[in-house]
């Protein structure tokens, strides 16, 4: 079966991408990278693009007069590679609302919270501040208002005594390397489905086979 053809749009580390490249790599996954770009020339993320032998396309903001002709110049590039999901990995450019609504519903973000809690920067630093126990992250589709969106996937860790930023970010990051391949997957299998501004996971089972999101008809776990 044809592969979901991925478009990565990324602004740093890409340690994301790296996630998403590395599921390539397996036989069962629904998906595939069809171009990477970065706003930004230094970006780690487009030297994991060629060292993977993909497409990657540096885009500027710099270089364009304004958003809607950096968003048009973003749209150009994606739709040249054929790319069905646009997938936000680290990308620290605010899309204009045409944008947003071009790519409605094949535009897909991670957070490094539990959404819809934290939403914006310094979210790690605010974390440990407000004293949660969980912390976390969200794969969920893009809306106009930033950091909103049908949530897909969610994976949560724990906020530990003595907890820093930076520790915080590194156990996150771990989760986040998980839920963004698997939120790719699911979409490129038909399991995602959206109702209104909620997803509805179709026949997702845990581990132990157990549906995950299961509606009120759907069979009891044995
Ligand atoms: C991740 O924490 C993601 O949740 C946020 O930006 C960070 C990107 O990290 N949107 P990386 O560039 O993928 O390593």
């Amino acid at each position: 079966m044809a592969r979901l053809r991925l478009g990565v749009l990324i602004s740093g580390h890409g340690s994301n991408l790296q996630a998403l490249i590395d599921a390539n790599l397996k036989r069962d996954f629904g998906a595939e990278v069809a171009l990477v770009v970065s706003n930004q020339s230094d970006a780690y993320g487009l030297a994991r693009a060629r060292d993977a032998g993909l497409a990657a396309a540096l885009i500027s903001h710099r270089d364009y007069r304004t958003r809607d002709e950096f968003d048009a110049a973003l749209d150009d590039a994606l739709n040249a590679e054929g790319v069905e999901l646009v997938c936000l990995a680290g990308f620290m450019r605010v899309l204009g609302t045409g944008f947003v609504e071009r790519w409605k519903n094949r535009l897909i973000n991670i957070h490094p919270s539990l959404l819809p809690a934290f939403k914006g920067l310094d979210v790690h630093r605010r974390v440990i501040a407000a004293g949660v126990r969980l912390s976390g992250c969200t794969v969920h589709y893009v809306r106009a208002e930033i950091d909103n969106g049908p949530i897909i996937v969610q994976g949560a860790v724990p906020v530990l005594a003595g907890d820093t930023a930076e520790t915080l970010e590194a156990r996150v990051h771990e989760i986040e390397h998980q839920c963004y391949p698997l939120a790719v997957d699911l979409i490129a299998k038909g399991r995602v489905q959206i109702e209104g501004e909620c997803v509805r996971l179709l026949d997702v089972r845990d581990a132990r086979g157990r549906l995950i999101n299961p509606a009120p008809g759907d069979p009891k776990p044995a």
